[in-house]
């Protein structure tokens, strides 16, 4: 079981200055938490081990807001993937978004924007060239959110969504964060 004094360890900032919010690493006990809201606010369901191998794997940039009760209402979460440059033949790192969502009830107050930026200064620890991700093209609030943090859409990739919608792809060179 978790104390108050355990939970607030790790916390790191507050969202907006404002004392109701704080983004926190997440930890094994929070990945119930993380999976209700991911299945509450977003088509795309993962296994739970899915979720444990990118805790494991990442955790600096594997963050969690939760409100002055601790309930978790956020998350973020990313890989690091090794691919070509477009430049050279050299491999590089890139940071690929894996998923974010915020519970209905706290939007629009900065929790994600918060989440992103904590979350993109955090895997900058694996020398990121660059930052990618993938959005549904009718999703309008998200495209809006990474545009506002100088994401750029690059491509579309057809029927890349299980029921056939297209995805964005949107990228940020690391020197423009
Ligand atoms: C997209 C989502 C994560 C945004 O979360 P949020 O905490 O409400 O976003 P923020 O309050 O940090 O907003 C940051 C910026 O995003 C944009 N934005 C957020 N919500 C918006 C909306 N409803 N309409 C237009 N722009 C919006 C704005 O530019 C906003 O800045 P502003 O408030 O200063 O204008 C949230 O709506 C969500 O969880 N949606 C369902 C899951 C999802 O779509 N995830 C993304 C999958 S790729």
């Amino acid at each position: 079981m978790t104390t108050n004094k355990e939970t607030k360890t790790n916390i790191f900032n507050t969202i907006k200055n404002d004392p109701e919010f704080w983004i926190r690493k997440c930890r094994s006990e929070d990945l119930d938490d993380v999976i209700d809201v991911n299945e509450k606010e977003l088509p795309e369901d993962y296994p739970y081990f899915f979720y444990k191998n990118i805790l494991d794997d990442f955790p600096e940039c594997f963050l969690v807001a939760q409100n002055q009760h601790g309930k978790i209402i956020a998350y973020i979460m990313w890989r690091v993937e090794k691919a070509p440059s477009a430049n050279s033949l050299k491999y590089i790192n890139k940071g690929h978004l894996v998923s974010i969502a915020v519970s209905e009830g706290f939007r629009r107050k900065g929790i994600a924007k918060a989440l992103l930026s904590n979350s993109m200064k955090a895997i900058q620890k694996y020398k990121i060239h660059e930052y990618v991700l993938e959005v549904r093209v009718s999703n309008y609030t998200a495209i809006r959110l990474y545009e506002k943090l100088n994401y750029k859409i690059e491509s579309i990739k057809k029927n890349y969504y299980r029921d056939g919608e297209n995805a964005y792809f949107m990228t940020l060179d690391a020197k423009d964060f």
